[in-house]
């Protein structure tokens, strides 16, 4: 790691991303002393704007979204100091002239370049930070997902950025993995001894992650429609955390170390054929219902017309390596589901022998690791029901640990804040390497084409449920049901 960047470049700065989390997160790390001392914001759009209008802009984003709790007007009139607006369009030599004109050689001391802006600019833009002369060896550049829509975009995505910039210098975004409790996956499991020697198929018997979202498809109209659940969640935040969560034990905390563990799993990944597709996935698109009390329309309402984008998918997968030999991974993730609800459960096998004979209750152990909004882990354990049975009663108890209660006193982050911090330090230990990238879309290319080969189209399900029936099928099917 090198010095950290002392100025942040963004493209795509009115948008919506910019508003809503980069620049409170750029707030809350100068209100903790975090930035670099000398620090500069460079924020670039399409749009014609001086300084003071774009400070003024951002100074009611941070009112709005950085809460009221924390708003404080003398950090925002420091971080405001900070920004400078430069417009700046793809395509334009002379906009990228100017912008150097701007930096004024700081690149020189690092700069942190960050594409928030859709993926067809980034390597335009890219090309335009080139010549321009802004692309040093101390230069890095964030993007924001989509990269791509299937492999072979995102393989062009990649040389696009890949020819202008070394992989060192190149930081793809998922914003999961800035979520505390992503990380903290990595702490559960490898800084307690007691699960790893059960962390297999031997104890296991399946895992589950459900990324649930109350949300519909609040006027994304233009990115969502044709992309669905699949491109926009599984193949990005699901299979980040079913990487971590089924990876063997990097070696240390390093960038290589834990994204070569990871890339091991994407790949062992087994890809679904026309044949699978039809037991193993199931798409939805919610109908009009009631989610929270409050009733709302259909998918293809809020569009305007029929479609056949799933707002819901749920998958068995297969990990196809030693340690996960027969355990299905079933994931689902799901706009308007009942609850916005994120949560990894590790169901154990039964004991290998009942010595309670048939009486009792015995069941086997799960592990519950609640993602958001709450953050807790439980451990679902047996224990002896009071009182003087000659046979023994079993129930089960809850050890139950609430990261919340626990951390109490701590700020919960927003996940860009530690991807902010780390692209500026240049660490990419949380940023997805290329080759994960690409294993991530070979799977999923897999079940886009099985699902077009055996015609699968969404089914309904009435919004506020857990998507269509057969989603809970394709689990009971094997004896095991969701948690919800
Ligand atoms: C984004 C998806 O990547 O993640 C959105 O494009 C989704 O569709 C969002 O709503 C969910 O993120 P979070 O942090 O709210 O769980």
């Amino acid at each position: 790691m090198t010095d950290p960047s002392a100025t942040f470049l963004l493209f795509g700065a009115t948008g919506d991303l910019a508003h809503r989390m980069i620049f409170p997160s750029l707030y809350n790390l100068l209100s903790d002393g975090l930035l670099p001392d000398d620090f500069m914001i460079v924020a670039s759009g399409r749009t014609e704007m001086d300084d003071e209008a774009f400070r003024a802009d951002i100074d009611k984003a941070l009112q709005k979204f950085v809460g009221a709790d924390r708003y404080d007007a003398e950090v925002a009139a420091r971080l405001k100091a900070m920004i400078g607006y430069q417009p700046v369009e793809a395509g334009k030599p002379e906009q990228f002239r100017k912008l150097a004109e701007r930096l004024d050689g700081r690149a020189e001391r690092g700069l942190s370049v960050y594409l928030s802006t859709p993926p067809s600019l980034f390597a335009p833009t890219a090309q335009g930070l080139a010549e321009a002369g802004l692309i040093t060896p101390t230069t890095r550049i964030a993007m924001e997902k989509p990269i791509g829509k299937d492999l072979a975009s995102s393989k062009e995505v990649n040389d696009g950025i890949g020819a202008l910039f070394d992989e060192s210098q190149i930081f793809r975004v998922d914003h999961y993995l800035g979520k505390e409790t992503v990380q903290n996956l990595l702490a559960l499991r490898f800084g307690n001894v007691m699960f790893e020697p059960l962390w297999n198929a031997t104890a296991i018997d399946h895992v589950q992650i459900t990324v649930g979202e109350t949300v519909g498809l609040e006027g994304r109209v233009s990115y969502y429609d044709g992309v669905g659940a699949l491109r926009d969640m599984v193949q990005n935040h699901v299979l980040q955390i079913l990487s971590i969560i089924a990876m063997e034990p990097p070696a240390r905390m390093d960038p290589t170390a834990v994204r070569d563990e990871k890339v091991k799993v994407l790949r062992s990944l087994r890809p679904m054929t026309a044949e699978t597709v039809k037991t193993n996935s199931v798409r939805g698109q919610y109908s009009p219902g009631a989610v929270g009390g409050e009733i709302v329309t259909g998918y293809s309402d809020e569009l305007g017309q029929p479609s056949d984008t799933e707002t819901f998918v749920a998958l068995k997968a297969h990990i196809d390596n030693w340690r996960w030999q027969g355990v299905p991974f079933y994931l689902r993730t799901g706009k308007r589901m009942p609850a916005r609800q994120s949560e990894i459960q590790i169901q154990f096998k039964p004991v290998r022998h009942s010595i309670f004979g048939r009486a009792g209750g015995l069941e086997p152990n799960t592990l519950i690791i609640r993602l958001q909004p709450e953050e807790y882990i439980r451990l679902l354990i047996m224990s002896k029901r009071p009182g003087l049975e000659r046979e023994v009663h079993l129930e089960e108890v809850t050890l139950d640990v609430s990261l919340t209660a626990a951390f109490a006193g701590q700020r919960r982050r927003i996940a860009y804040e530690r991807l902010i911090l780390d692209l500026l330090a240049g660490d990419q230990t949380l940023f997805v390497r290329r080759d994960e990238v690409e294993a991530q879309w070979t799977w999923i290319d897999s079940i886009i084409d099985g699902w077009k080969e055996a015609g699968v189209k969404p089914s309904p399900y009435a919004s506020g449920n857990w998507g269509p029936s057969s989603a809970i099928a394709l689990i009971e099917r094997d004896g095991a049901s969701w948690h919800d």
